[in-house]
């Protein structure tokens, strides 16, 4: 008797096999009737159980058991799916407590469903985000090996800081300070000169104090760093992954269904649709829209019009992004509004960077990139006011002592291209959705 995944049922039609999976639905019908939806992570099906097969085993067909269903599959337009196996033989493997709807109400609240999110990951529709979140990962890889990357497996625990010291996780390392890596970018650039180019797919930790639904205090990043580069290619990079990962969501019917049944407004993002827009425009922009600059360091502050030299916070640019409606490339931003290693741009409007942020319509920021600043002394001096010991960088600036590729890269946030995928501001769904178990203030548990 061949024993099957779910997924398989069609190639069986009249035929006898072995299912087995845990009990997702059980609807009765009288004492001698009822029909289980039976779920194996491959798919879902109809099994029908009648007479004896029922009454012996009615106590134990709780939901979420799981069972051995021997029986013979049909074609059946009233099941979900379309197939029906009538079941023959029946074998409780694994009891359910019979109090799956307390533990996991459909209506709870978000505090309880992320208490019993290992509960709560067996829904549909969160099986549904996790089967297109494996799917763009998978098509982000895809990408990165046609374009010969090597992917790299970069160490989580560091004792420098990346993006600056007020987000770092702080840890006890065997006496010495150490800290959860905030992206991974620091040892791309090292083995740029051994690959050429190279990409990762990473753990990166976060201390943010916002309980925004963009933020977490872990994201899955993924990052690339490539030699011979300049922001131009960098951005014409950019459009060509994300028309790449676009194309093969629609390209693919199973996704484009999953994603459809989340979000019934979902919108491609292709080649062309993407825009430029440097710092100073958007600044302009800000003005003619009449959007004010709110400083969060001053206590009820009142705000007031934008200025070069203002920070555009998450709310304004996703207000800009809203306007314009499109994916936006921000670029040029004034020197100190950034990261140590980005490389300076003189400009008469002063010292800029060469770098951009994307924004997504309805999430805001979903790539961070930039050309990589090569100049040792310059970077020792940024480094010097990072507040981390310049010997931790010593490794990096010989980077820069020993043939600096005119390299660039980029990262980008998983959970927020996810999160545009299922409809961003618009939708039900946060970041905190869009990965398994969400670490974020105030929550470190299960
Ligand atoms: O702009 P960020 O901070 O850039 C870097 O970390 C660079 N070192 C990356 C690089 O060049 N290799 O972060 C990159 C992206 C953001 O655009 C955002 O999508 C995501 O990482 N991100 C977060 N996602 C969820 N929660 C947070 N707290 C995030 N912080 C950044």
């Amino acid at each position: 008797m061949p024993e099957i995944d779910i997924a398989n049922v069609s190639k069986y039609i009249s035929g006898c096999v072995v299912l087995n999976g845990w009990i997702h639905r059980i609807r009765r019908q009288g004492k001698k009737m009822a029909f289980v939806i039976l779920r194996d992570g491959t798919g879902y099906i109809q099994v029908g159980l009648f007479g004896s097969i029922l009454t012996d085993n009615n106590e134990l067909l709780n939901q979420e058991a799981y069972i051995r269903v021997m029986g013979k599959v049909k074609v059946d337009a009233r099941a979900p799916g379309g197939y029906e196996v009538e079941c023959e033989e029946l074998t409780i493997r694994g009891k359910s407590v019979n109090d799956w709807e307390n533990s996991a109400p459909i209506d709870a609240n978000q505090q309880l469903a992320f208490d019993n999110r290992h509960l709560y990951l067996r829904g549909e529709n969160t099986g549904a985000i996790f089967r297109i979140r494996t799917f763009l990962i998978r098509t982000f890889r895809e990408f990165y090996e046609n374009h010969q990357y090597t992917e790299i497996t970069p160490p989580s625990m560091v004792n420098n800081a990346c993006e600056g010291g007020s987000t770092l996780f702080k840890l006890n390392y065997f006496g010495e300070d150490g800290y959860l890596t905030q992206s991974s970018q620091l040892y791309l650039e090292s083995v740029v000169p051994a690959f050429g180019r190279v990409f990762c797919i990473h753990p990166s930790f976060r201390a943010e104090r916002s309980r925004t639904r963009r933020h977490l205090s872990e994201y899955t990043h993924i990052e690339m760093e490539s030699h011979n580069m300049s922001l131009h290619k960098l951005i014409d990079h950019l459009k060509k992954l994300f028309d790449f990962i676009f194309h093969k969501i629609d390209n693919n019917p199973a996704i484009k269904e999953l994603v459809l049944k989340l979000n019934a407004k979902y919108r491609p993002l292709f080649e062309d649709d993407f825009i430029i827009l440097p710092y100073y425009k958007a600044i302009e922009l800000c003005s003619e829209l009449q959007l004010q600059f709110i400083d969060s360091d001053v206590v009820d502050d009142k705000g007031r019009p934008y200025q070069y030299g203002d920070d555009l916070t998450d709310k304004v640019e996703r207000q800009i992004c809203e306007h314009l409606g499109k994916p936006i490339f921000i670029t040029q931003f004034p020197s100190h509004m950034k990261a140590f290693y980005m490389e300076p741009l003189e400009t008469e409007r002063g010292i800029e960077t060469n770098s951009c942020d994307l924004l997504f319509p309805g999430v805001g920021e979903v790539v961070g990139g930039s050309m990589r600043n090569s100049d040792y002394n310059d970077l020792m001096e940024k480094i010097n006011k990072e507040g981390i010991p310049v010997e931790n960088y010593k490794w990096y600036l010989d980077l820069r002592k020993y043939g600096a590729g005119h390299t660039g890269g980029y990262g980008i946030g998983t959970e927020r291209i996810l999160l545009y995928i299922l409809g961003g501001d618009a939708s039900e769904y946060s970041v905190k959705d869009c990965c398994l178990y969400p670490r974020y203030m105030g929550r470190i548990s299960p």
